[in-house]
C-alpha cells in the first residue's frame, strides 16, 4: 500500500485514471468459442481471469471441487474436470520418467491473502507483485489453475526458485499439456501481456485439447487468444551500465512489464534503460520521499514506447504513440527493485 500511494503521488492525472495505481477492472471478455458443455456445467472454461479481470460472479457456486492429498500431505482442491484431466497427464508423464504433483490449485480469497501477506514478509513486495495475483483477481480462485511441484530422483521438488532450475523437465511437461486441454499460462517475456513473471509450474486446464493446441503452436497468451489479436513484439535495450548487471536490469524490466499488464489496450513497443547517470542522489532522496522514506540505495529509470488503446478507454487519448514514459524503480541494499513511480514528471 506504502508503495501504491508513492506512485498516485507522481502519476499524471493520466496515469491515475487509467492504471488507477493498481486495478483498472474491466468486464470479463465473453469467451469466443466457449462450449456449450462448459455453460451447461455452469462455469465457463475459457474464462479469462487476470490483473483486470476478476473472478466472474457466481463462479463458486457453480464451481464443482474434487479434493486431494498431495506428497507432501497438504490438501489440494481442483475443479472436477480439470482434476480428471490432470491425473491423465500425470499418467502419460509418467510412462516418460517425470513425476508431478499438485502443490496448489483452487484457492479462495482468503487463502490468496494469506499467500500475498506471507510472499510480501518474506521475499519482498517486489517479488509478490510479479508472483502472487491480487486476491479476487487470482486465476486460482476458478479452481481450473493447478501448479504443479515436481519429484526428481525420489526428491520432491516444490520451491519457485529450485524448480525453475529443472527447464528440462518442464519442458517434456509442457509439451503434453495441449493433450489434456491444458496450456502454459505464464509465459517467459510475456509479462506485459500476462502481468506475472515466468511461472512453469502453473498450468490451466480449458476443456478443449484443440483450443489449447492452437494457442501453444501460435505461442500467444490466453490474453491474445481471447483478444483475437497478437500483440507486437517488444524491442529491448539495456545500453551499457557500469552499475548493473543485463540481468539486473531484466529484474526492473519485469516489474515494468507486470505493471504494464494493468494498462488496459496498451501496447508496449520498446524498452530501454535511460542510463547510470540517474543514479543521483538527487533522484534517491526524491524516490525515498515518495516511499515513505525507505532505505533506497540505488536507482534505475527505465524509459518505453507504447501506444494507447485505439478506441482510447480510461484517460488515454485514443490511438497515439507514447514516447519515453518513464518507470523509476530503486532498491534497497541487497534487495529486489520496487517500482516507485511512473508516468510523465
Ligand atoms: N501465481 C499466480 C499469478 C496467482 O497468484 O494467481
Ligand atoms: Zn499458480
Amino acid at each position: 500500500m506504502k508503495r501504491l500511494l508513492a506512485i498516485v503521488t507522481v502519476c499524471t492525472a493520466l496515469c491515475v485514471a487509467l492504471a488507477g495505481c493498481g486495478v483498472a477492472a474491466t468486464s470479463p471478455s465473453s469467451s469466443p468459442s466457449s462450449s456449450s458443455t462448459a455453460q451447461a456445467q455452469g462455469i465457463d472454461y475459457l474464462a479469462l481471469v487476470n490483473k483486470l479481470n476478476p473472478l466472474p460472479q457466481g463462479w463458486e457456486e457453480a464451481l464443482q471441487i474434487t479434493e486431494v492429498k498431495n506428497s507432501l500431505g497438504s490438501d489440494v482442491k481442483v475443479e472436477k474436470k480439470a482434476y480428471e484431466a490432470y491425473q491423465k497427464l500425470k499418467e502419460d508423464l509418467e510412462k516418460e520418467g517425470v513425476k508431478v504433483d499438485l502443490d496448489s490449485a483452487y484457492r479462495s480469497v482468503a487463502e490468496q491473502q494469506k499467500i500475498m501477506d506471507d510472499f510480501t514478509k518474506e521475499k519482498g513486495a517486489d517479488y509478490a507483485k510479479k508472483t502472487v495475483a491480487t486476491p479476487g483477481y487470482s486465476e486460482h480462485h476458478t479452481g481450473l489453475a493447478l501448479d504443479l511441484y515436481l519429484n526428481i530422483d525420489g526428491k520432491d521438488v516444490y520451491e519457485n526458485d529450485e524448480m525453475i532450475r529443472h527447464p528440462e523437465v518442464w519442458e517434456k511437461i509442457h509439451a503434453k499439456l495441449a493433450d489434456y486441454g491444458f496450456i502454459l499460462r505464464y509465459l517467459e517475456g510475456a509479462e506485459h501481456i500476462t502481468g506475472y513473471g515466468y511461472e512453469p509450474w502453473h498450468i490451466r486446464y480449458l476443456d478443449d485439447p484443440a483450443i489449447a493446441k492452437e494457442i501453444k503452436d501460435k505461442g500467444i497468451t490466453f490474453e491474445e487468444y481471447k483478444a483475437g489479436k497478437t500483440y507486437p513484439t517488444v524491442s529491448y535495450d539495456y545500453g551499457q551500465s557500469n552499475l548493473y548487471t543485463t540481468e539486473e536490469l531484466e529484474q526492473a524490466a519485469i516489474q515494468v512489464k507486470c505493471e504494464f499488464a494493468t494498462f488496459a489496450g496498451c501496447e508496449l513497443h520498446n524498452l530501454r534503460y535511460a542510463g547510470d547517470e540517474y543514479n543521483t542522489k538527487e533522484n534517491l532522496d526524491w524516490l525515498k520521499g515518495l516511499d515513505n522514506n525507505a532505505n533506497y540505495v540505488q536507482v534505475a529509470k527505465i524509459l518505453t514506447d507504447f501506444h494507447s488503446p485505439v478506441e482510447g478507454g480510461g484517460a488515454w487519448e485514443a490511438d497515439k504513440e507514447m514516447k519515453d514514459y518513464e518507470w523509476w524503480l530503486a532498491r534497497e541494499e541487497g534487495k529486489g527493485w520496487q517500482l516507485v513511480s511512473f508516468g510523465y514528471n
